[in-house]
């Protein structure tokens, strides 16, 4: 698809306020390696999730200075610390939103999830902004489609940070070309359809707080990283391979290959970490705690319960809803203890974001 079919016209500036919340994400299969402008090396897959969340509001201005001008508040505060990141977004979207130029915009962010948790917040932010200039746009060009909505919606998100792509819409979601769906794309996400197995409709994420400091390395270097990585071509292809295999495996419910995808990934994804140049660990003493633990409760309960990791030390528990007591009491009693203040967080797949 090209991206010209992105690009808004100009149209007459109005007054509007608008406030969308969205979701953050876990990747089944992970996205680590990219190119310009934000595109993936392989294609990925995530649950969106539920309570884990950023609400954002916009108030635009018309002004007449023809320039992207914004101020942006942080749970109320004014944060001038946060606004290159911002400004880059906008410079970077600004080809598909020339209406912008006309705007005066009051950024107002907050997040569900503690401030440090050690959870990125970018993915449900990025997704969170783009949705309420995509609001705007559908203001200026009411007669815009449902589909052209969501997916430029993903488009711009993708380009603020790439997994914010899948932030949009839920309960899973694709990102990147791939051999099962025709319809998905590296400029967007799409979601999953109606074929997805009903165990994965509110399949549970449990989140193990491990670490809840800033992380040494970050996703975007990490991602840079994989340029002349040795076993970059080949975590592609694994990678795109591990989908394929995985999408029937969403439609039929058999949890015990699921799990076996998912925890490879989740590994294979810190493998690249290891093997770069130079070389990190995100993972802790208390991730591998945990992922042992894990190991041992499925082998003496069979409770399909996995585990993944994102770019992080902190581990998310993966689980059906059905099981929820007996993993709980496991959480509580004998995992727990690994987490940083005994901190965890539950969420569970979700439907995607919504207007406030
Ligand atoms: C390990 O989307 O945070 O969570 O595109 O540079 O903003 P940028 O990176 P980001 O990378 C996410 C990496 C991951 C895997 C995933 O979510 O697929």
């Amino acid at each position: 698809m090209n991206t010209s079919v992105f690009i808004a016209s100009a149209a007459l500036p109005i007054n509007y306020t608008t406030t969308w919340e969205a979701p953050s994400n876990i990747a089944l299969i992970k996205y680590w390696g990219k190119y310009e402008p934000q595109l993936p090396k392989n294609p990925s897959l995530s649950f969106t999730l539920s309570n884990s969340k950023t609400k954002t509001k916009v108030i635009f201005t018309p002004h007449a200075k023809n320039e992207i001008d914004f101020e942006f508040f942080f749970h109320g505060i004014q944060k001038p610390d946060f606004k290159p990141k911002l400004k880059t977004f906008f410079d970077r979207i600004g080809e598909y939103i020339p209406w912008i130029f006309s705007y005066h915009l009051e950024v107002f962010s907050e997040n569900s999830f503690p401030h440090s948790s050690g959870i990125a917040s970018s993915a449900s932010s990025m997704a969170a902004l783009s949705l309420c200039l995509m609001d705007l746009e559908r203001q200026l060009f009411p007669e815009m489609e449902t589909v052209y909505f969501y997916q430029k919606a993903s488009f711009l998100a993708r380009l603020g940070s790439g997994s914010a792509a899948r932030s949009i819409q839920g309960p899973v979601t694709f990102w990147g070309k791939n051999a099962v769906r025709d319809s998905s794309s590296d400029l967007f996400a799409t979601p999953f359809g109606t074929t997805l197995h009903s165990v994965f409709d509110n399949y549970q994420d449990t989140i193990l707080l491990v670490d809840k400091g800033s992380k040494p390395v970050s996703s975007t270097q990490g991602h840079n990283l994989m340029h002349g990585h040795p076993f970059a071509e080949n975590r592609f292809l694994q990678a795109s391979n591990n989908l394929s295999a995985l999408v029937p495996i969403m439609e039929t419910g058999a949890l015990d290959d699921f799990i076996h995808l998912v925890e490879l990934e989740a590994l294979s994804l810190h493998a690249m970490m290891l093997t770069s140049s130079p070389y990190f660990i995100l993972m802790q003493p208390n991730t591998l705690a945990i992922i042992h633990r894990v190991w041992e409760f499925r082998k003496e309960t069979s409770i399909p319960l996995c585990f993944t990791l994102d770019a992080g030390a902190n581990v998310h528990l993966l689980y059906p809803k059905q099981d929820i007591g007996v993993i709980h009491s496991f959480i509580k009693e004998e995992l727990s203890g690994f987490c940083q203040s005994g901190q965890y967080l539950l969420d569970e797949v979700g439907r995607g974001a919504k207007k406030a």
